[in-house]
């Protein structure tokens, strides 16, 4: 293993299966780092799934919480922090974001990232439309953003975990 001190956190933003909790599970085994899940530390804190959150809370209550962690991340550093997929849609997390560190966006193809999520009903966003016309039309409404946010871009593909991790480090 090869500890590093970054000095800062790494965020990976992109859409639901674009790699981000595998990317950062493999950063954290290859260079010591601490990985923070988005999702599952504010489903631990608030005792509901994620899908539970957005029919009792609604979703704006979910999108404060992810804020509010973006902020707390900040007195942190070498955490890699794995964004959920909507986190970049809000305005001022872009600075919150740029503020905890890097901002890395991993992307995919629909078709990919529909393969990656067709098993999976966590997601609220896409249940119900788990096709690659619908994932499609929603990475395009998002792509801006996602770019606006990103220091820069790591494609998930086709490349092996591994690889991808030394290009990302590579990048930083
Ligand atoms: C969402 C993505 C999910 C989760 C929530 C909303 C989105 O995270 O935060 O379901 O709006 O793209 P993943 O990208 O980890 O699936």
């Amino acid at each position: 293993k090869d500890k590093r001190d970054f000095g800062y956190n790494i965020v990976l933003i992109g859409f639901m299966g674009a790699g981000k909790s595998t990317i950062a599970r493999t950063l954290s085994e290859k260079y010591g780092l601490e990985v923070v899940e988005m999702d599952q530390l504010i489903s631990e804190r608030e005792k509901m799934s994620i899908p539970e959150i957005f029919e009792t809370h609604g979703e704006e209550y979910f999108r404060n919480l992810e804020t509010e962690l973006l902020i707390e991340l900040q007195d942190r550093k070498n955490v890699v922090v794995s964004c959920g997929g909507g986190v970049p849609m809000r305005e001022c997390n872009v600075a919150e974001m740029k503020k905890n560190g890097r901002v890395v966006l991993l992307s995919a193809s629909a078709e990919v990232i529909l393969e990656r999520v067709k098993d999976s009903h966590d997601r609220p966003v896409i249940e119900g439309n788990k096709t690659v016309a619908y994932i499609r039309s929603l990475m395009e409404k998002r792509r801006e953003k996602y770019m606006a946010a990103a220091d820069f871009i790591v494609n998930t593909d086709k490349k092996s975990a591994e690889e991808i991790c030394r290009e990302l480090v590579e990048k930083l």
